[in-house]
């Protein structure tokens, strides 16, 4: 009986807790129960700062470290004028609106920021700005960075010890410029390939992106983030971000929730058990609710059942889709959960909207109060309050040959061979090469979106510097061993080379921009097609290297292909290719498919666990060169370990 009633009192207490948490339990939510993540404690020392400083602070201070603006739609002076928590650059955002400005002008713009976030002018609370930035392959906004293969080649390279090196020059690279932070790593476990963000997404199995994204993580936030030379890691798009119906971008995901937590949940009880302390709200709905105004999957699933104790992060004005809200009002997201509103344009409304939204009662103080002090936990963790801009590593460590020998080497890893007839491949060395195709000499194709601009369209060669591309690195590696380049695809008697390598591919693309209706490639790009069967026609051997975002229907152009490369989007290394296509240093290809390569025969998305499985590929395929070395996952970590120097070995100076 004493049970019955101390049961009773618990419901009760259940239900008066969850009504006050205000978590509406969706009807579809069918009893799934979400054990705690594994994460750091508490630190107690922590703890008692930030209650110190939540006395001092007013709601507006408090309002204020709850919403980021963007870099050029406010200035330090500003920023520090209201209080805001954060800032960012968007995709092709730069200081000054100018690409070219230089890593020194990116520093000293976020000192200025750091510098009046800590005044304590007219008796202002000083808490240090944070500063995010979309390094998601490499600092990508920041021309002459270190471009890495984006996550979809990534995942075929399969190697955690490559994605925890990747994660500390991203680190360095980002630092030097004075940001202490990235949206990264996307944990998205993309399962219909016309999403425009399948590239981002390492693998279509959970296992896989779970793997690699701890290893991101903890390359990149290393032992501690209060470590000059590391960055504050973002799991995001919480949650099944991947998983929306026809790959539509920011669409709605309809699964079950047990579906929900195995498939594109379980990732992030591995990013928290790695240390990631922010985690980046979804666009996208489940089961026709908004991400961001779901109090259930925020505050009951994330932070309640898993126990998440960093913050969480809107995506950018994801607030304004959310039902009963607009661009520059959202109570219902900051009670569902979300502590810092990305406002890039609107920050200003929305601070005073908010402010008002609290004084009439529609935000409790309890709920300001918790969200800023997850985000004065993040800040205080990361030592943002002592952060000395003279420790920070180098700017001449951005681009530096020891960063690009990892890029070319992730590039490498990530080559998966789907055909090799005859062994045409390897080639030698001393031969004529006609190297042709849209992808040829196009590092807006090689590179992808997220490059310097948002897009990664409408970047001149000015942008790419440092990069090579596929070509010229073909003729690196030839041109003093006998080789020679022909560039000229209309083949004559006197223009005959010995083979045609044809490198080809989707044009750049980021997010909605790239979600595309079917997979078909060749009606994408007919004149790639065109090309591959005029070459063929003239009897030549060809080599197809094929750069894209996503597996995508090639059958007519594997058929004509003797040998046949994805090369996923390999970065700025296109050397990499060259190394793969000769052989050079013992190259074998270890690259294996992560996700399933759909072929005419799939009429709609391909993914392991259907009934049905039949892809063209499968999930791990992958050729290699016979008789070569075959590549351990340990002999990687060795040779990473001699281009890379151990953070032990290294001060924030010289690493
Ligand atoms: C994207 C995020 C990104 C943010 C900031 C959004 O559109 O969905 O992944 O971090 O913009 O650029
Ligand atoms: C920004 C991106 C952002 C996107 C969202 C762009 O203008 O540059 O960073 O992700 O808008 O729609």
């Amino acid at each position: 009986m004493q049970e019955l009633i101390n049961l009773a009192g618990m419901t009760r207490c259940i239900v008066l807790c969850l009504c006050l948490l205000n978590i509406a339990k969706p009807a579809w939510a069918d009893n799934v129960t979400w054990p705690a993540a594994t994460q750091p404690p508490l630190d107690t020392a922590i703890e008692a700062q930030i209650d110190e400083l939540l006395a001092r602070m007013t709601l507006p201070e408090k309002v204020g470290q709850m919403v980021q603006g963007e870099i050029n739609h406010l200035n330090p002076a500003t920023a520090a004028e209201y209080n805001l928590g954060s800032v960012l650059n968007g995709g092709g955002s730069w200081p000054q609106k100018q690409p070219l400005i230089g890593a020194q002008a990116w520093r000293e713009l976020a000192q200025a920021f750091h510098d009046a976030s800590m005044s304590q002018a007219n008796g202002r609370t000083p808490i240090p700005i944070l500063w995010g930035t979309d390094a998601v392959h490499g600092h990508n906004n920041l021309v002459g960075a270190t471009l890495f293969p984006h996550n979809i080649g990534l995942g075929a390279a399969n190697n955690p010890a490559l994605m925890h090196a990747i994660g500390r020059i991203t680190a360095l690279e980002t630092a030097a410029t004075g940001i202490p932070w990235t949206f990264a790593p996307t944990l998205a476990v993309a399962r219909d390939d016309r999403w425009g963000r399948t590239y981002e997404s390492y693998a279509e199995d959970h296992q896989i992106v779970g793997r690699l994204g701890a290893a991101l993580i903890d390359g990149l936030q290393g032992a501690g983030i209060n470590q000059p030379q590391h960055i504050i890691a973002t799991a995001k798009h919480f949650v099944a971000d991947g998983g929306t119906t026809r790959g539509q971008d920011q669409g709605d995901t309809r699964i079950s929730e047990a579906t929900l937590k195995t498939r594109h949940a379980s990732v992030y009880y591995q990013a928290l058990a790695a240390g990631a302390q922010v985690v980046m709200a979804s666009f996208s709905s489940w089961n026709g609710e908004k991400v961001h105004g779901s109090s259930y999957l925020l505050n009951d699933v994330l932070k309640q059942q898993m126990g998440f104790t960093g913050f969480v992060l809107g995506d950018w004005n994801g607030h304004q889709q959310v039902v009963g809200c607009n661009v520059t009002s959202c109570p219902a997201a900051i009670n569902a959960g979300i502590d810092m509103m990305m406002v890039p344009h609107h920050w200003q409304e929305f601070i005073s909207n908010t402010v008002n939204a609290v004084l009439a009662g529609k935000i409790s103080r309890s709920r300001v109060d918790d969200a800023v002090r997850r985000i004065l936990r993040v800040k205080l963790a990361a030592g943002l309050f002592d952060l000395d801009f003279s420790r920070l590593p180098a700017t001449v460590l951005i681009g530096s040959p020891a960063h690009r020998a990892v890029a070319r080497e992730a590039a490498r890893q990530s080559l998966v061979l789907l055909k090799n007839d005859a062994g045409l491949l390897p080639l030698k060395k001393h031969q004529h090469f006609l190297v042709t195709g849209n992808g040829a000499a196009d590092l807006s194709r090689q590179t992808g979106g997220w490059t310097v601009t948002w897009q990664g369209t409408e970047n001149p060669p000015t942008h790419y510097a440092g990069a090579t591309s596929i070509r010229q690195g073909i003729i690196d590696a030839v041109e003093h061993r006998g080789g020679v380049v022909h560039t000229n695809p209309k083949i004559t008697a006197a223009n005959r080379p010995d083979l045609a390598i044809v490198v080809f591919g989707e044009p750049p693309y980021t997010e909605g921009q790239g979600d595309v209706s079917h997979l078909h490639y060749h009606k994408h790009d007919p004149e790639s097609l065109a090309l591959l069967k005029q070459l063929k026609a003239t009897g030549l051997p060809v080599v197809a290297v094929f750069l894209s975002g996503r597996p995508m229907v090639i059958d007519k152009e594997l058929a004509i292909a003797d040998a046949f490369i994805a090369a996923w989007l390999p970065g700025s290394e296109g050397g990499a290719i060259a190394d793969a296509l000769f052989a050079d240093a013992g190259f074998n290809f270890s690259g294996q498919l992560a996700f399933s390569w759909p072929g005419t025969g799939n009429t709609g998305p391909v993914n392991l666990e259907d009934d049905v499985y039949a892809p063209l590929f499968p999930v791990g395929y992958g050729l290699r060169y016979p008789g070569g070395p075959s590549r351990s996952a340990d002999n990687l970590k060795v040779n990473l370990a001699k281009l890379y120097k151990p953070s032990s070995a290294c001060s924030a100076a010289n690493c």
